[in-house]
């Protein structure tokens, strides 16, 4: 089955990522994310599970209507109505999978499913045939598998290669495993299943126990074919492994693994980037690979011995994986063409519209900003991937505040050709601002979380406001960008009501 050596690369940023507390992506998000991983050059996407929601089955129908090169799957549990449903969401997909679940772990099977073991099984195969009538490629998940008995998971495992799964996965569902115990399971599958040999055998790790890369890479060293990780390691609770770890480690310890992948290694920083600021997951500095000092040498020791000979402290060449070392300043005078010259370094290429726009708010911020770098200018055609109909747009701001005073904020909006303004007080300037807001759009946001970056360095630097923002009983997350941290939080506030806006828009259509 193909080549033995290969290890196929599964992404689930978009289901078990988007799964992580807090984490809620609009269709467009999520097209954009997959988009993404189609250039980074995943083999298989899971876009969603498609039962689970509306929005859900949109994402999983979009992404398989729009995303050609990648397998596309779903989840669906081993339940023929799920099934159907998810069936619906990829038909239109070039390489459909449809992926079923059922839990083997004798707890699952007593507290959970209350079921027994022949019920499991049998329900396991159904499950498979019935998904088989669709579609060719059908993976089974035997969720729990690490905590399941090794006898009956055998039989299932068996049972549903000879039903027609051509992946069978054995997730470390709770990430309770450890890397030598997890290895020797997967070993001893492939020596007790007679037919293992007819389908890819998969692994999906949790971090629980801040293993799943090391599990899953131990279940690789062991004969897996299949990896199911995700962009900066998101996930259920501790999240899954890290997709970026897992590729960095398989290419810098070739001689070890001995395994090929096929991505496109330049796109590794972006895609994290990208999912950090759609997701508003911010990376801790010292992620593996993709955080913020994984390749800064603080000691003076270190910084000499990289000068003279990288290999001293570097294992990985920052480059490989896209991060572009040399920040060279734009500022004011620099032209449209040098503009456009570094957004192609950078690996965007803009239409002309985006272009345009682009450079006009490059511009804007070379007049408040003396240098612009290279954080300045990804984080301002980020945008687009935020970018949602402006429904409302913010025209004017003015906040009074300080000690001893009630901080007081005056907003104006546009709304089509024309411009509403509210006054409004607040326990700070961000709140007042948000409650002028909600005046005059009529729609009462409920700001659970906030972050502010520095976009660079600088007392100048851009500030970027990642809120996530609760309107009746969906989240929205939004996104803000200026110099003024109070104008970048009530452009934030102000794009997730726009999101809100416009999904109510489309819902009503
Ligand atoms: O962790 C898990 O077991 C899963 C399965 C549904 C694949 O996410
Ligand atoms: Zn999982």
């Amino acid at each position: 089955m193909g080549d033995q050596n290969r290890v196929y690369l599964f992404d689930t940023t978009l289901r078990d990522g988007e799964q992580s507390p807090g984490v809620s992506l609009n269709v467009e998000e999520k097209l954009e994310i997959a988009q993404q991983l189609e250039r980074l050059g995943v083999d298989v996407i899971e876009a969603g599970f498609p039962i689970a929601s509306a929005g859900d089955f949109r994402a999983v129908q979009t992404i398989a209507r729009h995303v050609r090169q990648p397998v596309i799957t779903g989840l669906c549990r081993a339940i023929r109505a799920d099934i159907d449903r998810t069936w619906e969401a990829l038909k239109e997909a070039e390489s459909p999978r449809i992926h079923t679940f059922l839990a083997t772990s004798d707890i699952h099977l007593k507290y959970k499913l209350q079921k027994s073991r022949e019920e499991v099984l049998a329900q396991a195969v159904d499950a498979v045939k019935y998904a088989k009538k669709y579609c060719s490629d059908v993976e089974f998940s035997a969720e729990d598998a690490s905590r399941s008995d090794l006898d009956f998971l055998a039989q299932v495992v068996e049972a549903v290669i000879d039903a027609g799964a051509t992946v069978v996965n054995l997730p470390d569902t709770v990430g309770y495993a450890v890397p030598e115990e997890f290895g020797q399971f997967i070993r001893t599958i492939y020596e007790r299943v007679p037919n293992i040999d007819r389908a890819i055998v998969s692994v999906h790790c949790h971090n629980d126990l801040g293993l799943a890369v090391a599990n899953s890479l131990a279940g690789l060293n062991n004969g897996a074919r299949q990896v199911e990780c995700a962009v900066n390691g998101i996930g259920e609770r501790a999240g899954n492994a890290a997709l970026e770890e897992i590729i960095m480690a398989l290419y810098t310890r070739q001689a070890f693994y001995n395994r090929k992948i096929q991505v496109n290694y330049q796109e590794i920083y972006r895609t994290s980037r990208l999912v950090s600021s759609l997701t508003g997951m911010v990376l801790q500095p010292n992620k593996a690979i993709v955080g913020k000092n994984a390749f800064l040498h603080e000691s003076g020791i270190h910084q000499d011995g990289v000068l003279k000979e990288r290999s001293t402290y570097e294992i990985m060449n920052a480059e490989l994986i896209g991060i572009n070392r040399s920040n060279l300043v734009l500022g004011k005078h620099s032209g449209r063409h040098a503009f456009n010259e570094r957004l192609q370094e950078l690996g965007y290429t803009l239409n002309e519209e985006e272009l345009q726009k682009a450079f006009l708010a490059f511009k804007d911020l070379a007049d408040k900003k003396k240098e612009v770098n290279n954080d300045d200018i990804e984080a301002l055609v980020k945008d687009r991937a935020w970018a949602v109909p402006e429904r409302f747009r913010l025209t004017y701001l003015h906040i009074s505040s300080g000690t001893n005073i009630v901080p007081t904020a005056t907003v104006k909006l546009a709304i089509d050709k024309l411009v509403f303004e509210a006054a409004a007080t607040g326990a700070g300037p961000v709140e007042a601002a948000c409650h002028a807001v909600d005046r005059i759009t009529d729609i009462y946001g409920k700001m659970l979380d906030y972050k502010l970056n520095a976009v660079g360095s600088g007392k100048d630097a851009l500030g970027e406001v990642i809120s996530r923002i609760q309107i009746g009983d969906k989240l929205y997350n939004g996104r803000g960008l200026s110099t003024d941290i109070i104008e970048a939080s009530v452009k934030s506030y102000i794009n997730a009501i726009n999101k809100y806006y416009y999904e109510q828009q489309r819902l009503a259509e």
